[in-house]
């Protein structure tokens, strides 16, 4: 294993389902991405995307159809089951926990099945468990335990192990927005001080800009875009316009820029029109000027508009759309 080697390292990964009638969907198609240690990737994408489907061939759960996994420089079927040490994971929407256990008794057990158990490792439980507020609730019966406290301890044990190598799938779920803040600090403070290595799928915008330093977003099996959030929000900032009108917007105006621009709103606000319009190549910004005077539009105030990954998200995922 060279000490140079990523995270995890994702080759041409392809899973086909196939149900009886033998209609094929092409759930992941030729995926490719890399992680780099103590990174917090977000994997993101429309219901039906892959996402979880990727992950659960990463973890062994799932046998691809084609496509290399690494992880930490070792191939995984290569290293399997061993490698499975490497990683853990919370997935969507499962029963990961013993309802019958308490917290402790879960978190010490799915810890002990990996031999994490040493005297050391339970003051790390401990610490967590603090971490979460879930404390005094540790000799409480899984099954007594609120919604979010529940999913607050599934991701405690996924954690517990220290793995290297952790997947969140919708880690904030049903969580309300204090807990999902709480969650979203400890996860940033075990990637910087822990210098672990997460990979968080969400449809959580706000979770999403707030702990991953990169994204990947997928749209029917396939990645569409791989980047540094900061540099995604750059590019959406400097194309994202408001134009604010003096006095309504004339009938035919709306109509030419909903016909010439793919992303374009028009409301009015009060007696004066606002025109959002977030623009896709460097022509455009006069097109657009040209569409306002050959309509008679009175330009009041141009400004950028603000931006933030929710934004980006949607418009990716809609132009996608219109592309396919
Ligand atoms: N076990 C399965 N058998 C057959 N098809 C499946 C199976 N699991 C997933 N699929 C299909 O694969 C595609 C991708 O599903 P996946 O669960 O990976 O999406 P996702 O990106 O995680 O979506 P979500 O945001 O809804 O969680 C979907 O079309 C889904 O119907
Ligand atoms: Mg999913």
């Amino acid at each position: 294993m060279s000490m140079s080697a990523g995270a995890l390292q994702v080759q041409s990964l392809t899973k086909v389902f196939r149900d009886r009638g033998g209609v094929a969907v092409r759930a992941v198609d030729d995926v490719c991405f890399e992680v780099k240690r103590g990174e917090v990737l977000g994997l993101l994408g429309p219901n039906g995307a892959g996402k979880t489907t990727s992950i659960k061939c990463i973890l062994g759960l799932m046998r691809p159809d084609s496509g290399r996994i690494t992880l930490f420089g070792q191939d995984i079927q290569a290293a399997y089951p061993r490698i499975l040490g490497k990683m853990s994971a919370v997935l969507e929407g499962s029963r990961n926990l013993y309802w019958r256990m308490s917290v402790w008794e879960n978190v010490a057990f799915f810890s002990a099945l990996h031999g994490v158990g040493s005297r050391e490792d339970r003051e790390y439980f401990g610490y967590l468990l603090k971490l979460f507020s879930l404390d005094e609730k540790r000799h409480t019966e899984v099954r007594k335990l609120s919604q979010g406290m529940k999913q607050k301890a599934s991701v405690v044990c996924a954690l517990a192990r220290r793995t290297p190598l952790v997947f969140l799938d919708e880690p904030t779920l049903g969580l309300d927005v204090e807990t999902s803040l709480e969650l979203r600090s400890v996860l940033k403070r075990l990637a910087r001080e822990e210098e672990r290595t997460f990979v968080v799928s969400s449809h959580d915008m706000d979770v999403i800009q707030d702990v991953c330093t990169r994204v990947v977003i997928m749209s029917s099996g396939r990645i569409v875009v791989d980047d540094q959030v900061s540099h995604l929000m750059s590019l959406f900032r400097t194309r994202a316009y408001r134009i604010r009108l003096r006095g309504p917007a004339p009938q035919a105006l709306e109509e030419r820029l909903t016909q010439e621009f793919a992303s374009v709103r028009v409301t009015d606000a009060e007696t004066d029109a606002e025109i959002r319009v977030a623009l896709s190549e460097d022509g455009d910004i006069y097109r657009l000027m040209d569409a306002l005077r050959g309509e008679d539009a009175v330009i009041d105030e141009i400004s950028h508009e603000e931006v933030d990954l929710e934004k980006v998200y949607l418009e990716i995922v809609r132009g996608e759309r219109m592309r396919s």
